[in-house]
């Protein structure tokens, strides 16, 4: 267990400094993965996401083993990465001998479709070190993320962090576990999954009605924020005036993600779904402020 996803990430980093140099990330990718594997002098090797997930062949041409991608829900594009495609790269990436970084980080909230087997559910190979993380299931404050490594990786894990105390404290942990094993962990995740697509249903309709054919859903259906962009001549720095002006907090794809894509990432998790209306009435009257 670990103190947030940065935290795993850099136990990882270190873990296997000595066995590869090269670390392929999503392009457009979440931010927090690239920084940590910089940060351990990884060479950063950006490869394309489209339609499918990561592309295939930019993976092949590229001279990264080790890859980090978030297969069940990309972040921040939304993309849910076929079946077909997680084996074409689970079959490249062990052929390569490398690692494919899953991290499964909101796959809860899927609202639409039923979850497709994590990447590591699908590995016959032993290719795949998954992270996982309470952030958006139980809370996002808790810091308390988890890694599992396959089985090859484990002594040098354990010959690793051998003198290492646990990162997350033990009260912690143990009422995690009593909370899983007494059966409200289940419970817990049926009933956030119930509220969350109430108040995504409920959000994205209030978006519709209040912006009306101004705007465009660029992705939703998942997670705790839907993804939009605007679709008529928008004034971006009246906007962002406004929003300041109105302590509306904005937050762009672009600034967490680099690559070309674009949005207006509108969270939806921090609310209770009867203070939606207000807050998209706020939202409202500065976009429509804002077209030109
Ligand atoms: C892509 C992605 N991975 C992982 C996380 C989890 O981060 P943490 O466990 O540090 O809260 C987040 C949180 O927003 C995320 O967006």
């Amino acid at each position: 267990m670990c103190s947030g996803f940065s935290d795993s990430m850099g136990l990882l980093a270190k873990l296997i400094q000595n066995k590869y140099t090269h670390f392929g990330m999503e392009e457009p990718g979440y931010h927090v993965a690239r920084r940590v594997f910089e940060e351990y002098g990884y060479a950063i090797e950006s490869i394309k996401v489209a339609k499918e997930g990561m592309q295939l062949d930019t993976l092949k041409s590229s001279k990264a083993k080790l890859i980090y991608i978030t297969p069940s829900h990309h972040y921040p594009t939304g993309v849910t990465m076929s079946i077909k495609q997680r084996i074409k790269i689970l079959e490249y990436i062990h052929s390569i001998d490398g690692y494919i970084i899953e991290d499964d980080y909101d796959s809860e909230l899927a609202y639409y479709n039923r979850p497709i087997p994590s990447l590591q559910g699908l590995d016959n190979y032993a290719r795949v070190i998954y992270m996982g993380t309470f952030a958006k299931s139980l809370s996002p404050a808790l810091r308390v993320s988890y890694m599992v490594l396959p089985k090859q990786l484990l002594p040098l894990y354990k010959k690793s962090y051998d003198a290492h105390f646990p990162r997350v404290s033990i009260t912690t942990q143990k009422t995690l576990e009593l909370f899983m094993r007494e059966g409200h962990w289940e419970r817990h995740l049926r009933r956030i999954r119930t509220i969350n697509k109430k108040k995504h249903n409920h959000f994205k309709a209030l978006l519709q009605n209040n912006l009306k054919n101004t705007f465009e859903i660029v992705a939703e259906g998942a997670g705790l924020a839907i993804l939009i962009n605007p679709t008529v001549a928008f004034d971006w720095k009246q906007f962002k005036s406004l929003a300041e002006k109105e302590s509306i907090k904005l937050y762009f794809a672009k600034e967490r993600s680099g690559g070309e894509f674009e949005a207006i990432r509108m969270g939806f998790g921090g609310f209770l779904l009867d203070e939606l209306e207000e807050a998209v009435k706020a939202f409202s009257n500065i976009w429509h402020k804002s077209i030109c």
